[in-house]
């Protein structure tokens, strides 16, 4: 990847002496099995690494090497007899669709390592484990790994702007897929089908799902005219094939957000009411259309009646009836569509909306449709309590919507890692059925999963800042294993990334680590309040500067007090949680204004009133990040020139937008709340507040 950063598959050798010996021996000769695509992609991917990592070409044979003294084994045990007399054949094939099994046997007296599994894809993700052992050091001579994945669907929503190439909510540059030039495929495409498939992506939305105005004017107006729907046009669709194949050598399917008025906008039906014959018929005919061309098409990907999107309130038809007619549609050929909770409702206040709207859908969708539901009621906000929806409908596959990309939390410039974030929402206990019901229970059938909005783009980084690679790999690690820890994630992410040097894992590990507290103390004072940034149109700023004084509902700053009462809103929880969120005493600190509107002198557990903490926290978040940045310039001379000044600069940015967002909240707070800091810190008069 010379143009840009390799990330995590940079293959930098750590061993040397007797592991070095024991990884030649094992790897450096490789039997592959042959035929299907993900095998192809398997043997280039030893192809790049192993001169890399084990200073040798690797040799690849198409039968088991007996003149060595060991050697790699990558097969299903069905097509590979070696591979069949050295596991247990009948546990691989129960293995869930990506499960893999990595074993060292000896086999004809030579020391082996077998990579197998039930399903080709498996093969890939097996392959890129080991190459992550040997990329970190670890030892092979004595492996058992049996790995399966939690979920069943692991799937990338790319928000690009077809044709018009920006990325909604993209910080790391412009779209990398050249539409206009597919069906050509360029290497970076490669590339990233590689990092996907290194940590168990199975499949990718390859458009925006805003399918209708280009979010932002762009320096040719000849894209401007293109609007996402346009891509079930048949000739976007014939360009699309190359790109699907190549997907599909990795184990990724390929799908496409929709728009819900397709049949108007592409077909010739006056309307696109769920209901009507032509319009379910134009929706079969269309499915038949991208199967013919993308046999293994994943499905559709639908946000419908919110944001100016079309949707089935337009025909007054509910959300159930909507996403039917479409499933409907791609049934036959084995297709999904997954259809967005994020719809507008009645509720005066949003957090209500989603519930209100599905909750009584339950049991009511086709059985090829998945809800894909945000983590939080909100909108991806550096802190959300867990969205309501999850639990509340166990007839209706689900799916977990993460934001990878940093949209609120310092966009792909500040260091702010969600995997703590995405910890806390996965154990959180819904107790649907019962105490020990945590979300990460809720979506494990086969048509459920996670998904991660992407965050990548045209950058030599790919996501704007190195430290943001982080939050891709760790989406990936934690759609596969949502049990595995942050800190055993961010450690190996280091150690792929920025080598395996203590002192720099360490170091790069607990800035990781620390980032995201940091991150919700200085932007929103660590009590739950949220959504105090600025929505201009602008690009640069546009959810990036503070301005509490934009979105006074979210926040319910008045002049006697802070919060929102969303008693409605913890009345969607089962008891206990209603309760706890209920009440103002047991309500967990960090939300505690998300849920209740208290004066602004309230005493917390600790007697410290609500605007004294709000004042603390605030500048405790640009103290941490202060020590962020040191930590991370710590390592000049330890980490390659170019990383650490391009990391070491956006830190810089990173402390003054910190300041920026103390400054702006506290001097709101004290606006409102006409209550002094009692450390002297927040000047008098100068807010953005009611005053
Ligand atoms: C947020 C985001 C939008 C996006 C929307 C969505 O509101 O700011 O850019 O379109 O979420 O999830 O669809």
């Amino acid at each position: 990847m010379d143009q840009y950063d390799d990330c995590w598959l940079r293959y930098d050798s750590p061993a040397d002496g007797d592991r070095l010996d024991a990884y030649r021996r094992r790897c450096v000769h490789a039997y592959v099995s042959e035929g299907a695509p993900e095998l192809a992609a398997v043997r280039d991917e030893l192809r790049r690494a192993v001169p890399s990592l084990l200073g040798r070409d690797p040799h690849l044979w198409q039968h088991p090497p007996r003149t060595v003294d060991g050697f790699l084994a990558v097969g299903t045990p069905d097509e590979m007899a070696m591979v069949a007399e050295s596991v247990p054949v009948d546990e691989v094939e129960r293995f869930a669709d990506g499960g893999y099994l990595l074993r060292s046997v000896e086999w004809e007296g030579m020391d082996c390592l077998v990579v197998t599994a039930a399903s080709d894809r498996g093969l890939v993700y097996g392959t890129f484990h080991l190459l992550r052992l040997l990329s970190t050091g670890e030892p092979v001579d004595d492996l058992d790994v049996r790995e399966e994945p939690a979920y069943a669907n692991r799937v990338i929503d790319q928000w690009d702007t077809p044709f018009h190439r920006s990325v909604e909510r993209g910080y790391g540059g412009e779209s990398i897929f050249d539409w206009e030039r597919l069906p050509d495929l360029r290497p970076r495409y490669e590339d990233y089908a590689r990092l996907l498939a290194s940590v168990g992506v199975n499949g990718i939305v390859l458009n925006n799902v805003n399918t209708e105005k280009p979010p932002r004017a762009s320096a040719n107006p000849a894209f401007d005219a293109f609007e996402g729907w346009q891509l079930l046009e048949p000739r976007r669709l014939e360009a699309l094939t190359g790109l699907a194949a190549l997907f599909r050598r990795y184990g990724i399917e390929t799908y496409l957000s929709v728009n819900f008025a397709a049949p108007m906008l592409l077909g010739d039906c006056d309307t696109a009411d769920p209901l009507d014959d032509e319009v379910r018929a134009w929706w079969e005919r269309k499915a038949e259309e991208v199967y013919d061309l993308i046999p293994d098409f994943g499905g559709f990907l639908v946000k419908a009646d919110s944001e100016g999107q079309p949707g089935p309130y337009d025909y007054g038809r509910d959300h159930a009836e909507g996403a039917n007619a479409i499933a409907a549609a791609l049934a036959p050929h084995g297709g999904r569509v997954f259809w967005r909770a994020f719809v507008y409702g009645s509720h005066d206040d949003r957090s209500v909306q989603a519930y209100e709207t599905f909750d009584p859908l339950d049991g009511a969708f086709a059985d090829n449709v998945t809800v894909q539901v945000k983590n939080g009621p909100i909108d991806f906000q550096p802190r959300e309590p867990v969205s309501t929806l999850f639990g509340s409908m166990p007839k209706t596959d689900l799916a977990l919507e993460l934001q990878v990309t940093g949209e609120y939390t310092g966009q792909g410039v500040h260091a702010a890692y969600h995997h703590p974030m995405w910890t806390e929402v996965f154990e959180f206990d819904t107790h649907a059925d019962g105490a020990g019901t945590p979300v990460k229970s809720l979506f494990g059938g086969d048509g459920e999963g996670v998904v991660g909005v992407g965050s990548v783009g045209e950058d030599r980084s790919w996501t704007g800042t190195h430290l943001a690679q982080s939050n891709l790999y760790a989406f990936g690690r934690a759609a596969w294993d949502p049990d595995r820890s942050t800190g055993t994630v961010t450690d190996e992410w280091v150690r792929q990334t920025f080598g395996t040097d203590g002192e720099v894992v360490d170091t790069v590990a607990g800035i990781l680590r620390d980032s995201w507290a940091a991150c919700v103390d200085y932007t929103t004072g660590g009590l739950g309040l949220m959504h105090m940034m600025h929505n201009g149109e602008e690009l640069l700023e546009n959810h990036y500067e503070p301005s509490p004084g934009e979105w006074p509902g979210y926040h319910g700053m008045t002049d006697d007090g802070v919060g929102v009462d969303r008693s409605a809103y913890a009345a969607q929880y089962p008891d206990p949680v209603a309760d706890r969120y209920a009440s103002v005493d047991d309500c967990p600190e960090e939300l505690l204004l998300f849920f209740h509107h208290l004066p602004w002198e309230h005493e917390l557990a600790d007697g410290t009133t609500v605007v004294q903490r709000l004042y603390d926290n605030c500048f405790a978040g640009v103290e941490e990040a202060k020590r962020l940045r040191e930590r991370w310039n710590s390592l000049d001379g330890r980490v390659d020139d170019r990383r650490h000044r391009h990391v070491a600069e956006r830190f810089d940015e990173q402390v003054a937008s910190a300041e920026r967002w103390r400054d702006s909240l506290t001097a709101t707070f004290y606006d409102y709340s006409g209550v002094a800091d009692e450390r002297g810190r927040v000047p008098a008069g100068d807010g953005a507040g009611s005053a």
